[in-house]
C-alpha cells in the first residue's frame, strides 16, 4: 500500500483528487455497512478515512464537495455499540416469488404435519415491513433492553435509541404479560416523514437518504440517542423471542395481545385457510402497497397455531412454519461497461457485469451477476449494450436481457477466459456435473492452493462472521496482508502479534496503536475455537453451518473426527468410517466425498496441522437435553403411522438424537414401521435395539 502524503504537503489538485477518492471510498464503506451489513474495514480504519477527509477539507474549505461524507447525515457511528447475545436466535425467512411456490410451501407444511390437503390449515398473512428487525426485552413489564438483529445470534445494544420511539411502550399496558417478554418487530420510517426528512436535508444543501430503510438504519444506529429521538422512527410488533411463559395459542392471538399491551400492530394482518386464500391476501396487500404509508417488500405467511409452529421447527436459519412472498423485482436499464471475472473460494469463475451506476428501488447498483458462461451466451450480452437489470430485496441484482441487440457497431461476443485472471494465469476448467458427468455450468480455476485469488478468498472466509469471526480483520485487511506476504494461510493470523516487532502494523495506513492492539486481542480471543467454527473456517466445499453442526454433534471431538476422515480415505461404502459419515442424516455422497477428499490432500493436511499448532479446539457439547434419546444414533425405517418421516427426524434431532440413514454397529435405536426390510434385518443381525413407532413415541414422551 503506497504511503499517503501528509495533508500539509498536498497541492490543491492533489487535495481535490483525494477528496473525490475519499468521498467514493467512504460512500462505498457506508453502503457495505448499512445496505449489505457487511463492512470490509475495521471501525478504526473507517474513522481514519473520515479524519483524513476532514483534515483536507479544513485546509481547503472551498474544495468541500457536495457529496462530501462530512455533510452526510447518519454516517456510520464512530465506535461500535455494545453487543447483545440473543437468548433466542433472531432468524430470517425463506423467500418465495410465485404463486406456485406459495402452493409448494403450503404442501410442504402439510406433508410435514401429515395434514390432509382438503382440510383447512390456518395461516396468517401480513405485510413484510421493509425496515430493520429489533428485539425489545421487558422484565416485569418494564423495557430493559433493545437490540438489533446483527448476525442473528449477536446484535447491537440500541436500548437508549429504541426508548425514543413513540410506539414502543416504556412499560407494558394492561395485564397478563409474562415476567420476561422479548417483543420482536420492525423499526421503520413512514414515507411522509421520510420525505420531510429529505426535504429538510435538501433545504440545508445536505445529501439525502436513498430510501426509508437506510434512513431508519442510520437513525437507529446513532450513538447519541438525542439524534435518534429527532428521527421519525416507528415500530411494528409481529413476533417474540424469549418469554418466561406462553401467552397465546395462535399467532393472531399473540399479536393481538402485543397490541393490547401497548404496541402498534399491523392492521392488514388476516387469516387464510389454504394457498388460494394466501395468494388472494397477497394480491390485496399488493394493491394497497402504494397507499399504506410505509415501505413493504412482500407478504409474510405464518402457520397460525403455535403448537404446529413448534412441531414444524426450523431448518438452519429459518422457520419451516413461515415464508416471505416477495413482490416482483424492480427493474431499470443501464449500460454494461465491462464484464469482470471474480474467482471464488473454490475457484469458481463468476462473470460479473460492471454497470453504469443506476438507482433501482432506491439502491444504487453498479454490479450484477451474469452467473456463468452459458448465461452470457444465452443473453448474448456485449460490452456497451443497454441492459435491463432487476433486483429483488437482498438478492444479488441480475441482468435480464439486452435492450438494444440490433444496434450497429456492436462489439464482439464475450469470450469466456480460458485462464484464471490471477497472476498465475492457471488454466480454467469447465467442470463436469457431479451427478450426470456432463459439462456443468461452472468454470473453475485449476490453480487451487497455488491461485492467490482462491487463497485470499479462503482467508477472508476463515475470518468471516460465521467462522472465526475476527473483528478488525475484514476483507480489505486480509487482501492487503496477503499481498504483502504477512498472512498467507490461517496459521499466520495467530503469529501476527509475535511478528509485530518487525511488522509494525500500528504504523500502517488506517491502523494505530489502539486498533492494532484491538486486533491482537480479537485474534487471541479466537485461539480457543469451537469444533463447528473451525470446520466452517476451513472452507471445505459444501460444508456450511448446517453440515458443520451435524459433523460436530456426531463426532464431538476434532481428533475423533479427523481420524475418522483419514480412515475413510478409500471412499468405499463398506469402510465403516466412510459409512458412518455417509449415514449422517443430511450428509449425502457428494458432501461426504468432498470432506474426505479435503483431508486426503497433503496441502490441506499441512495447513490444518500448522493451524492446530496455534489454536485449541473446544469439544462440541451434545445438545443439552434430558431426553432418553439425547446423543443416541437413531435410524427410521419402514412406514411411520403417526407422523411424517420429516417430522420424526426433526423431532428426534430436536431431542438431541443423531439421525442416521444407515444401520451400523454405532446405531443405538432402529425405529421400524410396517414394510421395513434390509435395515431391520441388519439391525437384528447386529443386535441393535429395534422398536416400533409406538414404543418410540412412548420413549420420547408422546
Ligand atoms: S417474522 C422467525 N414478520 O423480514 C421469523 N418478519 O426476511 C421472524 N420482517 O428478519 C420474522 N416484516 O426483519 C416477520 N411481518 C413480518 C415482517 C418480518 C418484516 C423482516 C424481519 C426478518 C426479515 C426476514
Amino acid at each position: 500500500m503506497a504511503a499517503l502524503k501528509d495533508v500539509e504537503m498536498l497541492s490543491r489538485d492533489e487535495a481535490a483528487a483525494e477528496l473525490a477518492r475519499l468521498a467514493r471510498e467512504i460512500a462505498r464503506h457506508d453502503r457495505l455497512y448499512y445496505e449489505k451489513d457487511a463492512p470490509v474495514i475495521s471501525d478504526a480504519a473507517y474513522d481514519a478515512l473520515r479524519r483524513r477527509n476532514a483534515a483536507i477539507e479544513a485546509r481547503f474549505p472551498d474544495l468541500v464537495r457536495p457529496d462530501s461524507p462530512s455533510l452526510r447525515v447518519g454516517a456510520r457511528p464512530a465506535e461500535g455499540f455494545a453487543k447483545v447475545v440473543h437468548t433466542v436466535p433472531m432468524l430470517s425467512l425463506d423467500n418465495v416469488f410465485t404463486d406456485e411456490e406459495v402452493r409448494e410451501f403450503d404442501a410442504r407444511v402439510r406433508r410435514f404435519l401429515r395434514w390432509p390437503e382438503d382440510q383447512p390449515l390456518e395461516y396468517t398473512a401480513e405485510p413484510k415491513i421493509d425496515g430493520l428487525s429489533c428485539g425489545i426485552r421487558y422484565e416485569q413489564g418494564a423495557l430493559v433492553q433493545a437490540a438489533t438483529r446483527g448476525d442473528g445470534r449477536t446484535g447491537e445494544d440500541v436500548t437508549n435509541n429504541v426508548r425514543t420511539i413513540c410506539d414502543v411502550p416504556k412499560t407494558l399496558k394492561g395485564s397478563g404479560w409474562p415476567d420476561v417478554l422479548e417483543v420482536r418487530g420492525e423499526v421503520y420510517i413512514p414515507n411522509a416523514e421520510f420525505e420531510a426528512m429529505n426535504a429538510a436535508q435538501r433545504a440545508a444543501s445536505k445529501p439525502v437518504y436513498a430510501n426509508p430503510r437506510n434512513a431508519a438504519a442510520g437513525s437507529l444506529r446513532q450513538l447519541d440517542p438525542r439524534i435518534s429521538a429527532q428521527r421519525p422512527l416507528r415500530f411494528f410488533a409481529y413476533a417474540w423471542g424469549e418469554v418466561s411463559a406462553p401467552f397465546a395459542t395462535t399467532q393472531m392471538q399473540a399479536v393481538k395481545k402485543l397490541g393490547a399491551w401497548g404496541f402498534s400492530i399491523n392492521d392488514h394482518m388476516c387469516l387464510c385457510e389454504n394457498a388460494d386464500e394466501m395468494i388472494a391476501a397477497y394480491r390485496a396487500i399488493e394493491r394497497q402497497r402504494a397507499t399504506l404509508g410505509y415501505d413493504i417488500d412482500g407478504v409474510v405467511y405464518k402457520v397460525n397455531r403455535l403448537d404446529l409452529q413448534q412441531r414444524l421447527g426450523f431448518v438452519s436459519r429459518s422457520p419451516r412454519w413461515a415464508t416471505a412472498h416477495k413482490f416482483p423485482p424492480q427493474q431499470a436499464s443501464t449500460i454494461l461497461e465491462a464484464i469482470d471475472i471474480q474467482v471464488g473460494r473454490t475457484g469458481a469463475m463468476t462473470p460479473v457485469a460492471k454497470l453504469k451506476p443506476v438507482t433501482v428501488g432506491g439502491v444504487v447498483i453498479s454490479n450484477a451477476s451474469l452467473h456463468n458462461a452459458d448465461e452470457i451466451a444465452r443473453l448474448d450480452v456485449r460490452i456497451g449494450d443497454l441492459v435491463l437489470i432487476q433486483r429483488a430485496g437482498d438478492v444479488i441484482p441480475q441482468v435480464v436481457k439486452v435492450l438494444n441487440p440490433e444496434r450497429k457497431d456492436r462489439g464482439p461476443r464475450f469470450v469466456f477466459p480460458k485462464v484464471c485472471p490471477c497472476p498465475l494465469k492457471t488454466p480454467a476448467v469447465r467442470e463436469l456435473d457431479e451427478k450426470t458427468g456432463e459439462p456443468g455450468a461452472i468454470t473453475r480455476c485449476s490453480g487451487e492452493f497455488a491461485c492467490p485469488f482462491q487463497r485470499v478468498r479462503h482467508l477472508q472466509h476463515f475470518v468471516s462472521r460465521q467462522a472465526f469471526d475476527i473483528e478488525g480483520l475484514g476483507k480489505k485487511q486480509i487482501e492487503a496482508f496477503f499481498e504483502e506476504g504477512i498472512i498467507c494461510e490461517p496459521a499466520d493470523i495467530f503469529t501476527l502479534q509475535e511478528r509485530n516487532a518487525q511488522l509494525h502494523i500500528e504504523r500502517r495506513e488506517g491502523w494505530g496503536e489502539t486498533s492494532a492492539a484491538n486486533l491482537f486481542a480479537a485474534i487471541e480471543a479466537r485461539r480457543s475455537i469451537s469444533f463447528e467454527r473451525l470446520l466452517i473456517g476451513l472452507g471445505i466445499r459444501h460444508v456450511g453451518q448446517t453440515t458443520a453442526r451435524l459433523l460436530s454433534i456426531t463426532y464431538l471431538q476434532w481428533q475423533v473426527f479427523h481420524e475418522a476422515m483419514i480412515a475413510a480415505r478409500d471412499l468405499k461404502p463398506d469402510n465403516p468410517a466412510f459409512a458412518q459419515l455417509l449415514g449422517i442424516d443430511g450428509i449425502g455422497e457428494v458432501v461426504a466425498e468432498a470432506i474426505v477428499r479435503y483431508f486426503a490432500e497433503p496441502h490441506n493436511e499441512g495447513l490444518v496441522e500448522r493451524l492446530l499448532a496455534q489454536i485449541s479446539v473446544q469439544a462440541a457439547t451434545p445438545p443439552q437435553s434430558t431426553s432418553p434419546v439425547a446423543g443416541k444414533t437413531v435410524v427410521f425405517t419402514g412406514k411411520l403411522e403417526h407422523m411424517s418421516r420429516d417430522e420424526a427426524k426433526a423431532r428426534a434431532a430436536a431431542l438431541g438424537a443423531k439421525v442416521s440413514g444407515s444401520v451400523s454397529a454405532k446405531t443405538d435405536i432402529v425405529v421400524a414401521g410396517p414394510g421395513a426390510g434390509s435395515k431391520l434385518k441388519k439391525a437384528q443381525a447386529l443386535g441393535v435395539r429395534v422398536m416400533s413407532e409406538e414404543d418410540w413415541l412412548a420413549l420420547v414422551g408422546g
